[in-house]
């Protein structure tokens, strides 16, 4: 069966909340499961690094959100489940990347954009406080994406423009070291969840970490009640109608209830239920719902060398059978080659292209000026003599831009060879020369 690599990286800075869950865990365990999706969910802790400078935090959110994915039902056995930092061909591939990668094109990032302009209006420094890897943060998140050949990769709205970037620096890369029929990087597409919904969280906006408004996924059940009852609300008392659509506690029910029970309770609220109560209804609706991973997560927390062996075997096989050689192809397309090799022709042939016809141009003790078309060492065509090396180079080269049609009298064919084969020859030289001249432009 054909399978679409999908991909997605957690960053781990943080305590998964409710939100998390509802926006990112749950569908995308759901949709690991599915045959068709060769799946890669990985702990990005390199990108926790650039917001997180606390190494106790980091790790603890490691840990966490680990644990969070494991006890919500990703399968280690069917998706690839790994560390960021297990895997240093990422960060190899990182730096292949930054080499292509436009400065230009990372100025413009939303992001860094942002902390420009905060720090502008503090009447500061442009770059103040900002890291070279909040900068480069795109470039990594390529490499992440770019190192699997990832299809799909599933994201908030607020990723979008990291994607189209990873595109970017995926086509540059193509372009420069990827031949005709060799593109080294399939280009990624983001997919964003569109019937995925945005819990609002405490306050009414978005549950987010950076608004303070969360509710943690696996907090204990009282934490998880007190927080439900501190849901704003209007103050509608009992019995007056309220409006389920614009109420957080109704969005909040509808993401855990069936259609059935969301029925109902928009039918209670138009009756007039309680806040109380609908918070009641609410927060016993997503304990249901939590209350079973709530235990795995805990069961799980309390042995975390196992989660660890986990994470290392993930990686392990996966850079065994996946990033390793993937990468040493990439090495090998930039020219990072081994020494023993040196040499155009012989490199080719040592990574399986057939070699190309060569033209050799030499002299005659009766002092005229001759060529050969050599395929190693068989001659596929011979010249005849030219009164100066200019003349036969000429020829030369309007045998490669025109073909075997423009050879002139002077030519013959190799003993035993077919002017097919000659044919073939001069186009795969002329190939060449196209791909040569389109990347000289590329560079300028
Ligand atoms: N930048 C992503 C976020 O903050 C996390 C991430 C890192 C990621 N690498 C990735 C997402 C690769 C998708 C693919 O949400």
């Amino acid at each position: 069966m054909q399978q679409t690599r999908v991909l997605t990286g957690i960053t781990t800075s943080g305590t998964p909340h409710l939100g998390n869950y509802v926006g990112a865990i749950r569908p995308a365990v759901a949709s690991s499961l599915h045959a068709d999706v060769e799946a890669f969910y990985f702990l990005a802790d390199y990108h926790a690094l650039i917001k997180v400078q606390d190494p106790v935090r980091v790790q603890r959110s490691t840990l966490e959100i680990a644990a969070t994915w494991l006890a919500c039902g990703l399968a280690p056995e069917k998706v690839w489940f790994y560390r960021q930092s297990d895997v240093p061909e990422i960060a190899e591939l990182n730096w292949l990347l930054t080499c292509v990668a436009g400065k230009g094109v990372l100025n413009r990032a939303h992001a860094y954009k942002a902390s420009v302009d905060r720090n502008r209006e503090a009447g500061e420094d442009d770059d103040a406080g900002i890291s070279a890897g909040l900068f480069m943060y795109p470039v990594l998140m390529a490499a992440d994406i770019l190192l699997f050949n990832a299809q799909k990769v599933p994201v908030g709205r607020d990723q979008i423009q990291h994607i189209e970037m990873a595109r970017d620096f995926a086509q540059r890369f193509n372009h420069l070291y990827g031949g005709a029929g060799n593109e080294h990087f399939v280009l990624p597409e983001a997919v964003i969840e569109e019937q995925v919904a945005t819990l609002p969280g405490l306050d009414g906006r978005k549950m987010s970490k950076s608004y303070d408004n969360t509710i943690p996924l696996f907090c204990a059940r009282p934490e998880l009640k007190k927080l439900i009852y501190s849901i704003v609300t209007d103050s509608l008392a009992p019995g007056e109608a309220k409006d389920a659509d614009s109420s957080n506690v109704f969005q909040l029910y509808q993401a855990f209830a069936d259609a059935g029970e969301t029925a109902s309770m928009r039918q209670a609220f138009a009756d007039g239920i309680a806040w109380g109560e609908a918070k009641e209804a609410l927060f016993e609706r997503i304990d249901a719902e939590i209350s079973p991973l709530r235990e795995k997560y805990e069961s799980l927390m309390a042995r975390p060398g196992e989660i660890e062996a986990i994470l290392r075997d993930g990686a392990s096989r996966l850079r065994r059978q996946l990033a390793a050689p993937r990468l040493a192809a990439l090495r090998e397309a930039v020219g990072l080659r081994p020494l023993s090799q040196a040499g155009a022709a012989d490199a080719d042939v040592a990574h399986g292209k057939p070699s190309l016809p060569v033209f050799k141009q030499y002299r005659e003790d009766n002092g005229r000026f001759y060529f050969k078309l050599m395929a190693g060492e068989r001659v596929l065509l011979q010249s005849g003599g030219f009164d100066s090396p200019r003349d036969a180079g000429q020829h030369i080269a309007l045998l490669r831009r025109e073909g075997y049609a423009k050879a002139g009298p002077a030519i013959t064919l190799g003993e035993g060879i077919g002017a097919d084969e000659v044919r073939t020859a001069l186009s795969s030289l002329a190939e060449e020369d196209a791909r040569k001249a389109h990347k000289a432009a590329g560079a300028r």
